[in-house]
C-alpha cells in the first residue's frame, strides 16, 4: 500500500492552493458579509481548468482522476467553501452526470461549455417536500411527444441565478415511482423559467442559492438525459460522487480552520509563555490533526474507489459523514482557541465554522449517509 501522492498530483494541490491564496483569500470577507458571489474568481477557475476536472480533454475538461479534485477542492476550500460549492456542483453532479449519462449532442452542446467553466451548471433536486426524500418529486415534467412540459418549484439551488444550464429531476409518470422520473437539461432563460429571491444563508454566503420556479416550461425530449424513467437513478449515481466532492470540502474547511489555530496558537501569549505550550491547546491541536487525517484517509480512499471502477456509493457517504462532522467539530475547537479574536470576521475561523454545517446537510444530511451506509452493510 503506497499512502504518497503522484508528482502530478502534487502539482495539482499546489497549484489550487496558490490560486486559493492570491486569488480567493483577498475579498472573502467581504463578500461572505455582503453575500457576493466571486464572478472574477469562479471565471479564473474555469480559465485554469478547476471547474472540468475530471471531463475527458475532448470535451475540454482536463481528464484528471478523483484524487486530483478532492485535493484541488480540499485547497480551495481552506479558503473560500462559497467558490468550493460552485466548484463542486459543476464537476462532480453537472459535468459529471452529462460525461457519464448524456448523449454525444449534450455533451457537444452543454459539457464542453460546462467544463472550462464558459457556461456554468445546477443540479436541481430538492423541494420543500423532497430533500431527503428524493422519490416525493411535486415537479412535473409531463410527456407531450417531441417535448416536456414542466412545472414546479426547486428549492435551495446552488448556482441557481448564476448558471446557464440546469439539470432538472421531475415526475413524468406518478404510478411509477422513482421509475417514473426523469432528468431534463433546462437553459436559463427558456419561457415560464422564473428565478425566485436568493437565501440570506447562515454560511457559504458567496454562493448563489435560490429556488426556481417552471411554469409551463417546454423542455425538447432531446433534453432528458438517458432513458425514460432514468432520472432517479441518474440523480442517485450522481451524488453518490458528489458526495466525494463535499466531504473534500468539509476536510478543506476543517484543515484551514486548524491551519489558523495552530499558526495563532504559536503566536498568541497567555500567562507567560505561546498558548500552544499549554496542554489545553496542544491537545485539541492534536485531536483536530488526528480526526482530519482520518477524515484524509477516508475521502483518498473513496476517490480511489471512484477511479479504480469500484462501488463507491458506501465509501463516498462514508467520507461525507466522517469528514462533515470533523469540519464541524474542527471548526468549533478553531474558534475557541482563537478566543475573543475567533468571534470576530478578520480571523476568518467564525465563517469557516458557520460554512461547516452546510456539509451535514446538502448532497444527504448525515442521516441520509447513514441511511447508505447502514443500506450497503445489510444488503447480501
Ligand atoms: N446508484 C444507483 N441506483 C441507486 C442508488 C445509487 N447510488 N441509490 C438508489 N438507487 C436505486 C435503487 O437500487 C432502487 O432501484 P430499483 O427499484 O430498480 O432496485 C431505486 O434507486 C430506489 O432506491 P431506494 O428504494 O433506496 O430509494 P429511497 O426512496 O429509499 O431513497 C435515499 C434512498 C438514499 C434516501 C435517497 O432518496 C437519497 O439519497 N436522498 C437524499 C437526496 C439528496 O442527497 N439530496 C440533496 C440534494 S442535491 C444538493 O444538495 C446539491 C447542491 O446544491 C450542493
Amino acid at each position: 500500500m503506497d499512502f504518497s501522492l503522484s508528482e502530478e498530483h502534487l502539482m495539482i494541490r499546489d497549484a489550487a492552493r496558490d490560486f486559493a491564496k492570491t486569488e480567493l483569500l483577498p475579498g472573502v470577507i467581504e463578500r461572505d458579509t455582503h453575500q457576493k458571489f466571486p464572478h472574477e474568481q469562479v471565471k479564473k477557475m474555469g480559465e485554469l481548468g478547476f471547474l472540468g476536472m475530471m471531463v475527458d480533454p475532448q470535451y475540454g475538461g482536463g481528464g484528471m482522476d478523483t484524487t486530483s479534485y478532492v485535493l484541488a477542492m480540499e485547497e480551495i476550500s481552506k479558503i473560500d467553501a462559497s467558490a468550493s460549492v460552485v466548484m463542486s456542483v459543476n464537476n462532480s453532479l453537472v459535468c459529471y452526470g452529462l460525461q457519464a449519462y448524456g448523449t454525444e449532442e449534450q455533451k457537444q452542446k452543454y459539457l464542453t461549455r460546462l467544463a472550462t467553466g464558459a457556461s456554468i451548471g445546477a443540479f436541481c433536486l430538492s423541494e420543500p417536500e423532497a430533500g431527503s426524500d428524493a422519490t416525493s418529486q411535486k415537479t412535473t415534467a409531463i410527456d407531450k411527444g417531441d417535448h416536456y412540459v414542466l412545472n414546479g418549484t426547486k428549492n435551495w439551488i446552488t448556482n441557481g441565478g448564476t448558471a446557464d444550464y440546469y439539470l432538472v429531476i421531475a415526475q413524468t409518470d406518478k404510478e411509477k415511482g422513482h421509475k417514473g422520473i426523469n432528468a431534463l437539461i433546462v437553459e436559463k432563460g427558456w419561457d415560464g423559467f422564473e428565478i425566485g429571491p436568493k437565501e440570506d444563508k447562515l454560511g457559504i454566503r458567496g454562493s448563489d442559492t435560490h429556488s426556481l420556479i417552471f411554469n409551463d416550461v417546454k423542455v425538447p425530449k432531446e433534453n432528458r438525459i438517458g432513458e425514460d424513467g432514468f432520472g432517479f437513478k441518474f440523480a442517485m449515481k450522481t451524488l453518490s460522487g458528489g458526495r466525494i466532492g463535499i466531504a473534500a470540502q468539509a476536510l478543506g474547511i476543517a484543515s484551514g480552520a486548524y491551519e489558523l489555530a495552530r499558526e495563532y496558537s504559536k503566536v498568541r501569549k497567555a500567562f507567560g509563555t505561546e498558548i500552544c505550550n499549554h496542554q489545553a491547546i496542544a491537545f485539541k491541536l492534536a485531536d483536530m490533526h488526528t480526526s482530519i487525517t482520518a477524515a484524509r484517509h477516508l475521502i483518498m480512499k473513496a476517490a480511489w474507489d471512484k477511479d479504480s471502477g469500484n462501488n463507491y456509493d458506501m465509501s463516498g457517504a462514508m467520507a461525507k459523514l466522517y469528514a462533515s462532522q470533523v469540519a464541524m467539530d474542527v471548526t468549533v475547537e478553531a474558534v475557541q482557541v482563537h478566543g475573543g479574536n475567533g468571534y470576530v470576521k478578520e480571523y476568518h475561523v467564525e465563517r469557516l465554522m458557520r460554512d461547516a454545517k452546510i456539509t451535514q446537510i446538502y448532497e444527504g444530511t448525515s442521516e441520509i449517509q447513514k441511511i447508505v451506509i447502514s443500506r450497503g452493510l445489510l444488503r447480501d
